[in-house]
């Protein structure tokens, strides 16, 4: 399975925040936010991804991301030059995906819960359909709605509905098998002139190849779209961090712990950051286990 990181928003909800650097390289709390989104396709069992980025910042995230190697990974970099929807991603990275199935996550979703690895890790093996994934929320209007009937069987899908047919959103993660692409070039643009990753999945669902994972309560899906609910985003995972003495995101870990760099190459880079508790955090890993 494959990976991409849609990164390529102005993010111009966080002016003038975002306006030195991408909205997605901004720290939430102790690491930039690309971090999270590239946690959660490495928990997939995901090792190479594409980063789309805005033809502005695309040298940004090459400085801090490089080509992967470093954690044993491999990161290539797309650019979409307009952002023309979610679901135009798969057309920028025809190329990159070739015959694979493909998981796409949004730059700035952040996803932490009890449970989550063991689910991506089953997700990451599935070769057929769709997968995305269902939380409740109390603004459904704002995002893909899925309802469902009473067999907790999902029956529509409409993206930012006026009257919403139920409170779960579909969230900024999905899964496909290799026909995404096909079917992401007969999208027609939307009203809003971009490509709906909601029509995607319509096509999925209407295939009766579209699975719904729900993420219950006590899960967390963060936004980071304005400047209070970026900074709730920092305060939750410094909360978390704290109470738990465990780092949420760090891709470093992640990678030693899925076994792609040893325990030499974490001490390494845990020097990079030997000033801080980001870097005495690695050290203690190496030293731990
Ligand atoms: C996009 C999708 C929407 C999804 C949301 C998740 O919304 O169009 O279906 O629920 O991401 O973050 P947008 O960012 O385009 O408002």
């Amino acid at each position: 399975m494959k990976g991409i990181i849609l990164a390529a928003g102005a993010g111009s909800r966080l002016y003038p925040a975002s306006l030195p650097i991408s909205k997605i390289l901004l720290p939430v709390y102790d690491k930039p936010m690309i971090y999270y989104p590239i946690t959660t396709l490495l928990l997939a069992g995901i090792r190479d991804i594409l980063i789309i980025t805005n033809p502005y910042d695309i040298d940004n995230f090459k400085k801090v991301l490089g080509d992967g190697s470093q954690i044993g990974v491999k990161f290539s970099y797309a650019v979409q030059e307009v952002p023309k929807g979610i679901a135009e991603s798969f057309l920028i990275a025809e190329d990159f995906i070739q015959n694979s199935p493909v998981a796409l996550i949004l730059g700035d979703n952040i996803f932490h819960g009890f449970g989550f690895s063991s689910m991506l890790k089953e997700v990451g093996t599935r070769t057929h359909g769709a997968t995305v994934f269902g939380y409740q929320v109390q603004d459904p209007e704002r995002f893909g709605v899925v309802e469902f009937d009473k067999n907790n069987k999902a029956i529509s899908i409409e993206e930012k509905p006026a009257r919403p047919k139920s409170n779960y959103a579909v969230t900024g993660l999905y899964f496909y098998d290799n026909n995404v692409v096909k079917y992401a070039k007969t999208l027609k643009p939307s009203a809003r002139g971009e490509l709906e990753i909601t029509d995607l999945n319509k096509i999925y669902l209407e295939k009766n190849e579209l699975k719904v994972e729900i993420l219950g309560r006590g899960f967390a899906w963060l936004d980071t779209g304005t400047f209070e609910s970026l900074l709730q985003a920092s305060n939750f995972v410094q909360s978390m961090e704290i109470n738990t003495g465990m780092k949420i995101a760090s891709i470093e870990e992640v990678a030693y712990r899925m076994g792609y760099i040893d325990n030499k190459k974490l001490l390494d880079i845990s020097k990079k950051y030997k000033n801080n508790g980001y870097g005495k955090y690695l050290e203690k890993i190496v030293n731990t286990v």
